[in-house]
């Protein structure tokens, strides 16, 4: 399946090294695993830039439209529950080995048209130094929530060196999935301040909206710090050969425009900004987000993705031209017999008939409890019905 290795990508390489900090240089090649003369983004050397995937997220022609999903590998399959046995969320996310082996059992099942990397929205959080934990059935769980100025100190900048077993697992990743791309990922800055205010999951965000309202400076230089870990911790896993990164804003629907405008997308443009140039893909995604969907695509995603609650052809007027978009069945309707699934995924293809590059996805996670199965027979109901 793999191409024949081609040994240079000077572009992408290049783009990496000016963006990194000077004077490093060998202890960067020793954390990130390349060569002056071996491609960061791992593309050419693995056939995924022709891959349907990273095609339609350059707005390109593909034979099928390329399908995927939030939350993908997790408690939906069987195998999955299988290997994290009396291993804790967190845990698992710092063994390389399975995270590996956890991120290709969806792309064994299902053969979809890419893999998302196993791990959490926390993780640079908790290598940070940052007392959570990821309760089940709750979410993570943040011991000391930050909500003042000294609070704040606890964030320090996030180095390469923190995340080891992240670029080790993308190394045995892109190794193992040859031509199928690897989706590196990151929680966007309000979200994970959400969970940083809150110390929890939170249903109104009432204390995060409380300190953005109450002390925009403080506000502003939390998400300014986020932003810049975030950054961090793309750009480590675009060097380990991530071919494209979602930028998970999970739960800024809860704004309005003109608060996102003003107090988050500064601080998303400048995660966007890092990687720019990088030759990968930025994916950009939100629940509930229909008011913002032209905000999020401005903030600087190659692709937005887009929640059940618009249809697709909507979604693109409101995002307007230049990019792709990504989604949108609702993940509940796979809990409905067959045929009706079928009538969905038509529904969500025929909106998406006009647009300049579609990903199908759900418009959130899997749900823990649907049939794997009805996602496989999904994934080969869109490759029938869009082969070309
Ligand atoms: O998509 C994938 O397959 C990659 C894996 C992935 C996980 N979390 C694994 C996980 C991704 C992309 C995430 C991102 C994430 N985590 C987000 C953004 C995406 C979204 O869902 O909106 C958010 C908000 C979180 C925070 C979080 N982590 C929540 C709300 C939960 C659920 C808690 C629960 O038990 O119901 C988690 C835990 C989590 N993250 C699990 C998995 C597979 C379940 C833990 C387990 O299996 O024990």
């Amino acid at each position: 399946m793999r191409a024949s290795p081609i040994r240079r990508c000077p572009r992408a390489h290049a783009e990496i090294s000016a963006t990194w900090p000077r004077g490093r240089s060998s202890r960067r090649a020793k954390i990130w695993g390349v060569s002056a003369n071996e491609c960061p983004t791992g593309q050419q050397q693995t056939g995924t830039h022709d891959s349907a995937f990273l095609k339609a997220c350059r707005r390109e022609p593909v034979p099928h439209t390329p399908v995927w999903f939030m939350r993908q590998a997790g408690r939906s399959l069987p195998e999955y529950r299988k290997v994290r046995e009396g291993i804790a969320m967190l845990d698992s996310c710092m063994r390389p080995d399975l995270v590996t082996e956890i991120t290709l059992q969806p792309v064994r099942r299902h053969h979809v048209d890419a893999a998302i990397y196993f791990s959490d929205i926390v993780v640079p959080l908790k290598a940070l130094g940052i007392d959570l934990d990821i309760k089940p059935g709750v979410g993570p769980v943040v011991e000391n929530p930050i909500r003042t100025r000294a609070d704040l100190e606890q964030l320090r900048p996030l180095e390469p060196g923190d995340v080891p077993y992240v670029t080790e697992a993308i190394g045995m990743l892109v190794r193992e999935l040859g031509a199928t791309p690897l989706i590196g990922f990151a929680g966007a800055p309000f979200t994970l301040a959400s969970y940083l205010v809150e110390g929890g999951p939170s249903r109104n965000h009432e204390r995060t909206k409380a300190l953005m309202y109450g002390d925009p400076q403080l506000w502003a230089d939390l998400l300014d710090r986020l932003a810049d870990i975030t950054a961090a911790f793309l750009k480590v896993q675009i060097a380990a050969g991530a071919s494209a990164v979602q930028l998970f804003d999970s739960w800024v629907g809860a704004l309005s425009p003109a608060d996102y405008r003003r107090s988050v997308m500064p601080a998303s443009a400048k995660v966007f900004r890092a990687v720019e140039g990088l030759g990968v893909p930025r994916i950009h995604f939100g629940v509930g987000t229909g008011e913002l969907l032209g905000l999020m695509g401005e903030a600087g995603a190659d692709v937005v993705g887009v929640d059940w609650r618009v249809p697709l052809d909507e979604a693109a007027r409101r995002v307007g031209p230049g990019k792709a978009l990504q989604g949108n069945i609702d993940p509940a309707v796979l809990f409905a017999p067959r045929e009706a699934v079928e009538n969905k995924a038509r529904e969500v293809l025929d909106a998406a008939a006009g647009l300049e590059g579609h990903i199908f996805n759900l418009g959130h996670g899997v749900l823990p409890t649907t049939d794997p199965d009805a996602l496989t027979r999904l994934v080969d109901y869109v490759h029938t019905r869009t082969a070309r």
